[in-house]
């Protein structure tokens, strides 16, 4: 090649549920004017993709093929798009940014995860995004599968009862009436299953940057990633 290409900045952002991540991404982004990926909407929108043509979730190969065909376009919301949605979703063209949130095509995306295929096909397309931009890239496997030479890895944590609380928080406000005692049961069934599952577990890699969140408010926790994307910058 007669010139080198530029290599853009990557963060990548991990971490068990509650740990703030999707927040915490969210407004490092907007902060620096880059790109939020949220890669659980591209699950999300695999999902859909596969209800829509009717294509079993169970199938990995024709959901696989399906996720490769498709066009997925991920942006920043702008104007009339800033309605509390946490990110711009495009399946071939189609803005179904609020449609990948609901219950059901969250259940279906938890479905369409577990195939190998699946999150080939999906870690591609996260990776030609962060080819031609700079991102804030947040998932559990970012940090080691997808962008596994970001310039930043961060792994955000936070005690357990902390991050119950926040997902108890986040579930009331949803308007879901459920317990923190249930929620925090929930939360360490799924830190379990997350931990030990064969494929992409969850799990802090050598070179990440450990961030404990617990006694931290959500712009101390931006503002402590600025710092370091500056200090590497
Ligand atoms: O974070 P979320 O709930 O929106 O993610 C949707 C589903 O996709 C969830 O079951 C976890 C899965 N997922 C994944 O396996 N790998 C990612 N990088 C992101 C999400």
């Amino acid at each position: 090649m007669g010139h080198a290409m530029k290599r853009y900045f990557q963060i990548a952002i991990d971490g068990p549920v509650g740990s703030g991540k999707s927040t915490v991404a969210r407004l490092v982004a907007e902060r620096l004017g880059w790109l939020y990926v949220y890669t659980g909407a591209m699950y999300r929108a695999a999902a859909l993709a596969a209800m829509n043509a009717g294509v079993p979730l169970s199938d990995a190969k024709a959901v696989a093929r399906l996720v490769s065909e498709a066009q997925i376009g991920m942006s920043n919301p702008v104007g009339r798009e800033v309605d509390r949605r946490p990110t711009t979703l495009l399946l071939n063209g189609k803005d179904v940014s609020w449609e990948i949130l609901s219950e059901e095509v969250s259940k279906g995306s938890s479905v369409v995860a577990v195939h190998k295929e699946v999150r080939e096909a999906l870690v591609i397309k996260q990776q030609e995004i962060a080819r031609t931009k700079n991102v804030v890239m947040e998932g559990r496997d970012t940090t080691f599968r997808v962008l596994p030479d970001a310039q930043l890895k961060v792994f955000l944590t936070a005690r357990e009862p902390e991050r119950a609380k926040r997902r108890h928080q986040q579930l009331l406000e949803r308007g879901e009436d459920v317990d923190y005692k249930q929620v925090l049961g929930d939360l360490k069934k799924r830190d379990e299953r997350d931990s030990n599952r064969k494929v992409d577990p969850l799990h802090v890699v050598q070179d990440a940057w450990v961030l404990d969140t617990t006694d931290l408010t959500v712009s101390a926790v931006v503002d402590k990633i600025l710092q370091r994307v500056h200090e590497l910058t």
